[in-house]
């Protein structure tokens, strides 16, 4: 048998804050910036459908089947999966999981501190009142000054990354519980009044047709992949950070009703932020297909029409810079998790090891936007979307493929149905076992040969 692990880096105090601290890595830019500005670009509801499907079928089980090896393993994901290969009596290269995971981490928070900044800066304009009676072309023209505006972007860039590295140096408990409990509802209710400011306008019937009325002609493998891609970076899945946290997973909490909030409120968070979003689209007569600046462009116009707006605003991009900490938070920590293991070391060091790191490649994605334009990495794409591409559409997916295959064949039954806890349960625990074996996985390996080509071309 195998002895219990406990974490060398503390414990959440409850499972209610595990939920909360997994909520706040799940909710974020994530559902706020990149999800309605990938509904716009895919051609809207066909879209959505496809994301709902891979939240489902493809999200929610690897969901819990990473907070299962998190738990097991009590450590980062690179030595987790190494001990629990150990004890299943596996081969330990699938620590390369783990490493595959910090590579993929980098990558997006590199990005996604650059559109952190985005937020804060916002924050500040409309600290300044830069939002009153604001014109959509206005509004257009105040996003795409500040992307051209290197020095800017990375001044900004640079302060959401001395942010997170402060929290994140200061642990699990002192720093991660406490950034999380009260400000994600707040957050919440926020989105809440903004769709019952979108139901008042005029654009409120065609955005609501435009998110569901499906025109399936839209869908090509290009628009599936996103769709995937997107449901693996709206849950934090495919790259440990839902590991990790399971790792500080008090040992009586259920793991399967856990994830099933984190899903639900994820998945609600997005849909507010289309249904936020669209209507003011719709109402002021830009495209949905406007691309990333698309909630920096229509928030401010609300904001600067409704009464208390700039407050509003304020409080707004504050709350979104705060859920993009509480996300890039668990983006940082399985690198961090791994270096204090490995060099005994203080968790001051290695977080600093990785924000300089990530500082770096994020700078670059950051100039990618302006003086670095012309440079690419992936075929037509600049480095900020190369990076977005490969990490989150394919790494992702990759990584919550070989977690599937993990923990649905290599790891004995019996070891993870004594951690999943499931005696009473023992239906839904063959349904999400065969969802892990065998259904995550063929939709993952049905949409990378669908996004290559190579379905077309096996089935002539
Ligand atoms: N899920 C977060 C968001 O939607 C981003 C994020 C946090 C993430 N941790 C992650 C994405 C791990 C992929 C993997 O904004």
């Amino acid at each position: 048998m195998n002895e219990k692990r406990s974490s060398v880096h503390g414990e959440w105090s409850s499972g209610l804050i595990f939920i909360l601290a997994a909520t706040g890595s799940a909710v974020g830019l994530g559902n706020l910036w990149r999800f309605p500005y990938l509904v716009g670009e895919n051609g809207g509801s066909a879209f959505v459908l496809l994301y709902l499907a891979c939240i489902l079928l493809v999200g929610m089980p690897i969901m819990i089947a990473e907070v299962t090896l998190g738990r097991k393993g009590r450590r980062s994901p690179i030595n987790s999966l190494r001990l629990i290969a150990r004890d299943e009596g596996v081969s330990q290269q699938w620590a390369l999981v783990g490493w595959m995971g910090v590579v993929a981490g980098v990558l997006i928070l590199s990005f996604y501190s650059v559109v952190g900044g985005w937020s804060l800066f916002y924050g500040f304009e409309a600290l300044k009142g830069s939002f009153v009676g604001i014109s959509s072309d206005e509004a257009t023209g105040l996003f795409e000054g500040l992307v051209a505006d290197g020095p800017t972007v990375l001044l900004w860039h640079t302060l959401f990354m001395v942010i997170l590295f402060s929290i994140v140096a200061a642990g699990v408990k002192k720093g991660l519980q406490r950034a999380v409990t009260l400000l994600m509802p707040l957050l919440f209710f926020l989105l809440l009044g903004l769709v019952v400011y979108g139901m008042t306008t005029e654009g409120f019937g065609e955005a609501i047709t435009f998110l569901a009325t499906p025109d399936l002609s839209v869908i090509d493998g290009g628009v599936f992949l996103a769709a995937l891609g997107q449901a693996f970076f709206t849950l934090s899945l495919g790259m440990g950070a839902i590991m990790v946290y399971g790792a500080y997973l008090p040992q009586q909490n259920s793991i399967p009703v856990s994830s099933g909030w984190i899903v639900g409120m994820d998945t609600l968070t997005a849909l507010l932020a289309g249904l936020a979003i669209f209507p003011i689209v719709f109402s002021v007569g830009l495209e949905p297909g406007e691309g990333p600046g698309l909630v920096f462009v229509t928030l401010p116009i609300v904001f600067g029409e409704i009464p208390l707006g700039t407050l509003l605003g304020i409080v707004f991009f504050i709350l979104l810079s705060v859920a993009a900490i509480t996300s890039g938070m668990s983006l940082l920590e399985p690198a961090v998790a791994y270096l204090t293991e490995s060099f005994g070391g203080s968790r001051v060091k290695s977080a600093a090891t990785m924000a300089v790191l990530i500082w770096l490649v994020g700078a670059a994605c950051g100039l990618s936007l302006n003086a670095w334009s012309d440079i690419t990495l992936w075929p037509g794409k600049n480095i900020f979307d190369s990076l977005d591409h490969v990490a989150s559409n394919i790494l992702l997916p990759l990584g919550g493929l070989f977690v599937a295959f993990f923990v649905g064949w290599k790891i004995r039954t019996n070891t993870v149905a004594a951690e999943l806890d499931t005696h009473n349960h023992h239906y839904l625990f063959l349904l999400w076992l065969w969802a892990t074996r065998v259904i995550a996985p063929a939709a993952v390996i049905f949409i990378f040969l669908n996004a290559t080509g190579l379905l077309a071309l096996i089935s002539g």
